[in-house]
Formats: C-alpha cells, structure tokens, sequence
C-alpha cells in the first residue's frame, strides 16, 4: 500500500530531447491512475522513470513517501506489466511466476502459496505447465499480470499492456485489470494513448501533451469540463466540434461569446446536438446550424452525420439514434441547447467559462 508522488519530474535524454518537462502528481494510495495521451508525448518515459529504468533528469519521484530516485527497480517495491508481456519463453508459466520470487529468496511455501493463489484469481490454474508459446496473447497477458500480482508490490505500473490483442479481448482484459485491481487495492499506473481505455479504467484521469500535463481529474469531470482545446478533441469520440466564432456560419452562436474580444473557438460533443427532421420543433434555448451533409457513419445502435457549417465553414459531426437514412449533399438543420457549448480562446486554447 503506496501513494505515488511526482514533483516537478523531468527528463532530458542524451542529445537533448526534453521527453518530460517539469510533472507533478500524486496519485492516492490504492487509485487506478491512467495516463493519456498521444504517441511520443512522454507517457512512457514518466513510468519507466517512476520504475527505475530510466534515470531522473530532475524533480523527484516518491513511493509510499520514500523518495526513490537513486533507488535501483528491484528495491522500489513495484511491478510493471508490459505491453510485449516480457515473458521468458524457455520457462514454463509456473516458473515465470515463480522466477521474480525465488530471485528474492522467498521461502518455498511462500512461493507457492502466492502462485496458487495467483492462478486462481486470473484463472490460469490449467496452464502452469506450457509454456508462453503455447498460449494466446490474452492468455499471455494475463501470465504478465500474474507475475505482477505474485510480488505483492506497493504498485502497478502498466505500459500498453493490451495493445497488442485483438479489439474484443482488448475490452474483455480492461475489464478485467479494473476487477482485478478493486479487489486487490494496489495503487496503480496505467499508460495508454487509447483514450476509450482511459476513461473506463481510470480513478484518477491524467492529460499528457509534449511532456507536460494538460489536465487531470476524474473522467467525467475531464469530459465535461476539457480545461484546453487539446483535451477536448483528444477525449471522447467522435471527437468534440469546434467553430471558430470569427468563421463562417458562426453567426448563430455569437451570442455565446462573452463580453472579452480575444479569438475564441466554440466546442459542441455530437451527442449534444440534434438533427431537425420530420418537422421537429426547436426549442427556446437552443441553437440552429446549417448543415450540408457530407458523410454518415451508421454504427448500429446510433450514426453519425457528418456536414459543413453553412457550406464552407468546418465539418459538424452529429449523433442520430438508430439508422440514419441521410444522403450527403443534404441539407439539414441542427439543433444544439446554448448550456452544451464550450468555449476556448483560440490562440491559447485555454477554456474560458460561458459568460
Ligand atoms: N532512449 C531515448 N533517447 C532519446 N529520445 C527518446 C528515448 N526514448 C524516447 N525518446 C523520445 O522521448 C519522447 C517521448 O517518448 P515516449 O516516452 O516513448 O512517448 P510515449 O510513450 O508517450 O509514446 C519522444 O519524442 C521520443 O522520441
Ligand atoms: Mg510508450
């Protein structure tokens, strides 16, 4: 049982890529933190730095309030489950979990108590015996997490660990991990540029763009308050429609722009809009666009049209329930309550709240 603290973490690596520029978080003993984010933007780093395996260029990393810096991986207490599973493929599952223990000189008993015990909880009892050739990638990974578990470590660090299965386990093993993890309490960090992922695992939601943290709560907090442009287009999906107030056929929404005169840019989530079809009434707080319909996207259960603003402004992406028998070249209305609207100042990105 740990809490993790970062204060003013950084990393510079040799040639003077500045991966991590100054991030301080802590994440509560027992929570389930998951850092998002898009490739290349340090997550990766961030968690090899916490694990040891990579040094600190500065700022300093605690566990369970010990700082850990110059503490070498094995002394730190944690244990980290990779998205390639890092399994040894000449040792049979058995002793992949045992391996890390009888390193530790752990007493035998002890060993195989927290194997047993291990392979019950993911439920790999019949597979002790092959070897990880012998497995599928869910199999796999969940030999990876019990190699985790058997440490009884203060925490988990997870990088990617299910990108490389296919998008049906990939829901299954989430679910999973998020069980997993309840029931054992272990302070947790989750990294993955998957921002569906992020949202269903997370406690603690945590924004990472170019090294630095954008935002970080919970993720409907995060979802329903984006505190820049970056977090409101990289979290949810479709992603969030953004007018600029100065462009075309923005001239609907220039009641929302406040008394300041900086640049703003105006954001509405699919699901807050409607399609005025059928003779459909609008009512007094909202808002109508026009639209040219230039794409539907029919999922199943919903679609999604996709038209111009007023013919030459930016593309609008609105959720319609059902079966969407729209053409493109289309034309429709849009409607959307004024209170669904964000608002951003355009060159900083920042969200500025409505007047
Ligand atoms: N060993 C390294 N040496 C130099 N630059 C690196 C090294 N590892 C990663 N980087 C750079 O640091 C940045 C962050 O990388 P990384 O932490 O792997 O990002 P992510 O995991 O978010 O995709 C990238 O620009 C990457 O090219
Ligand atoms: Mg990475």
């Amino acid at each position: 049982m740990a809490a993790i603290e970062l204060s003013e973490v950084r990393k510079v690596y040799a040639g003077g890529v500045e991966a991590v520029k100054g991030v301080s978080l802590t994440i509560p003993d027992g929570a389930f933190c998951v850092l998002v984010g898009p490739s290349g933007c340090g997550k990766s780093t961030l968690l090899r730095m916490v694990a040891g395996l990579e040094s600190i260029s500065g700022g300093t990393v605690r566990i369970g309030g010990r700082v850990v810096n110059d503490l070498e991986p094995a002394s730190r207490d944690i244990a980290m489950v990779f998205q390639n599973y890092a399994l040894y493929p000449h040792m049979t599952v058995r002793q992949n979990l045992e391996y890390g223990l009888k390193n530790r000189r752990t007493p035998k008993e002890e060993i195989a108590r927290r194997v047993e015990e291990a392979a019950r909880i993911l439920e790999i009892g019949q597979y002790l015996d092959r070897r990880p050739g012998q497995l599928s990638g869910g199999q796999r990974q969940r030999v990876a997490m019990g190699r985790a578990i058997v440490r009884e470590p203060a925490a988990f660090l997870f990088d990617e660990p299910l990108s490389n299965l296919d998008a049906k386990l990939r829901v299954t093993m989430r679910a999973e991990i998020r069980r997993l993890q309840r029931r054992l309490k272990t302070t947790s960090l989750y990294v993955t540029h998957d921002q569906l992922e992020a949202m269903t695992l997370a406690d603690q939601l945590v924004v990472l763009n170019a090294g630095r943290i954008e935002q970080a709560g919970s993720p409907m907090a995060i979802y329903e308050k984006p505190a820049s442009l970056f977090v409101a287009t990289f979290i949810g999906s479709p992603a969030m429609n953004l007018v600029p107030l100065d462009g075309p056929g923005a001239s609907p929404l220039a009641t929302l722009a406040g008394p300041g005169k900086a640049k703003q840019t105006l954001g509405i989530r699919p699901e807050h809009m409607r399609l005025l079809e059928g003779g459909a009434g609008v009512r007094a707080d909202e808002i109508v666009l026009d639209l040219s319909v230039s794409g539907v996207e029919v999922v199943g259960a919903e679609s999604y049209v996709t038209g111009r603003l007023a013919n030459s402004g930016p593309e609008i992406a609105v959720r319609v329930p059902g079966y969407s028998h729209l053409e493109p070249g289309a034309s429709v209305k849009a409607a959307a309550p004024l209170g669904a609207f964000h608002r951003f100042d355009a060159e900083s990105g920042r969200r500025l709240e409505l007047a």
